[in-house]
């Protein structure tokens, strides 16, 4: 007969001990996730192999293939993210995540073109081209603010990102009409911006130059899948690709025929425009830009949905047009747009600390 002592004594000391171990176990998903997620940017692949499957390695050990993996080469490879062996194991491999990728000498350099003005949601949008631009190889990334000056805001950001830019600036001036003239004196945003990124250049490549590079104009509204840049950087003249949000529809695009060229033009607001296609819908290449010095985006007297035509139209015929996209079925661009935030409670004066920046 166990005295009472003894029991008490069991309990004592089992109890807390169970409890810990229980506590322990639940929390060690925690730090496993954790770990998984500081790895994610070093390694390409990470394998975690938790308590509970080592028994099943185990049994597995009779396979040839799983011997192999053991006691392989690869075994060299093998580093211990965390102390305890039994939780956590990591495979580093060759591969070692960089943002911006390498830059590499024979791909062309593909120069995004992105007039951009202050906005509250400005630095967000630009965040998020950031973003997507990081992951794309041999990008130039010019930027041209509708501002006086190059803001605070925009220098310290494209200098944070690590992406190759180019920071440019000129205003659009304020529309003015003189008495009596009825013409639309307006200039259609981004215009001015987009001629001086094209003047830039101009002035900066040499047609002769062996460099080979892709013009595209990407307005920091829209969003751009990764697929978009590998499919315009084999641009010969102008490559042409859907659109989605645009122009009231679900997608704009070009009609593609049987024998893979553009014969016109899928919208339903003025299907008989020469270009009828959004400006995110098309990629130039950099020579064609640099042997047509004249081409520039109209600045005045452009109905509205003609911008895209007032430059093209200067440096291309319809037949030249090179659909992408496997032959402009895919969606790769969304013309999502940024809702405009509610700043109601802001007040005359502002509420919150207008030195903090958004
Ligand atoms: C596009 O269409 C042309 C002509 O039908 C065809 O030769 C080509 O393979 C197509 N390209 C893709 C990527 O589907």
């Amino acid at each position: 007969m166990p005295k009472r002592r003894d029991i008490l004594a069991i309990v004592l000391i089992v109890l807390p001990w169970t409890l810990l171990i229980t506590v322990w176990h639940q929390s060690a998903i925690a730090p496993l996730l954790a770990i998984r997620k500081v790895c994610h940017h070093l390694v390409k692949e990470i394998l975690i192999i938790p308590e509970r499957l080592t028994i099943h390695r185990q049994r597995l050990a009779d396979d040839a293939t799983e011997t192999r993996h053991e006691n392989g080469p690869a075994t060299d490879s093998k580093e211990y993210c965390s102390q305890d062996k039994d939780i956590v194991e990591v495979v580093r491999t060759e591969y070692v995540y960089t943002r911006p990728p390498p830059w590499s000498d024979v791909l062309p350099t593909i120069h995004v073109i992105t007039p951009t003005y202050s906005r509250p949601v400005q630095k967000a949008e630009l965040t998020r081209l950031a973003n997507t631009f990081l992951h794309v190889p041999n990008l130039h990334w010019i930027l041209v603010e509708d501002s006086q000056r190059r803001t605070p805001l925009v220098t310290r950001l494209l200098r944070e990102t690590g992406l190759n830019y180019t920071h440019l600036n000129v205003e659009t001036p304020r529309n003015y009409k003189l008495r009596g003239d009825t013409r639309d004196p307006r200039i259609p945003r981004g215009t001015m911006q987009r001629n001086l990124a094209l003047r830039w250049l101009r002035e900066t490549f040499n047609s002769n130059s062996s460099q080979a590079g892709i013009v595209y104009f990407a307005d920091d509204d829209n969003t751009y899948s990764l697929e978009l840049f590998e499919e315009m950087r084999s641009t010969r003249k102008v490559s042409v690709w859907p659109v989605a949000f645009v122009g009231g529809l679900r997608y704009e695009s070009p009609k593609v025929n049987a024998a893979g060229k553009v014969y016109g033009w899928k919208t339903v607001f003025d299907p008989h425009r020469p270009f009828a296609i959004d400006m995110a819908g098309f990629a130039i290449n950099l020579r064609l830009i640099l042997i047509k010095p004249q081409a520039y985006f109209k600045l005045r007297g452009v109905k509205g949905g003609y911008q895209e035509s007032s430059l093209l139209r200067e440096l291309v015929t319809l037949n030249d047009l090179e659909p992408k996209a496997a032959n402009c079925t895919k969606i790769l661009v969304w013309h999502t747009r940024t809702e405009k935030p509610v700043l109601v409670n802001e007040g005359k004066k502002g509420f919150t600390d207008p030195n903090v920046e958004i």
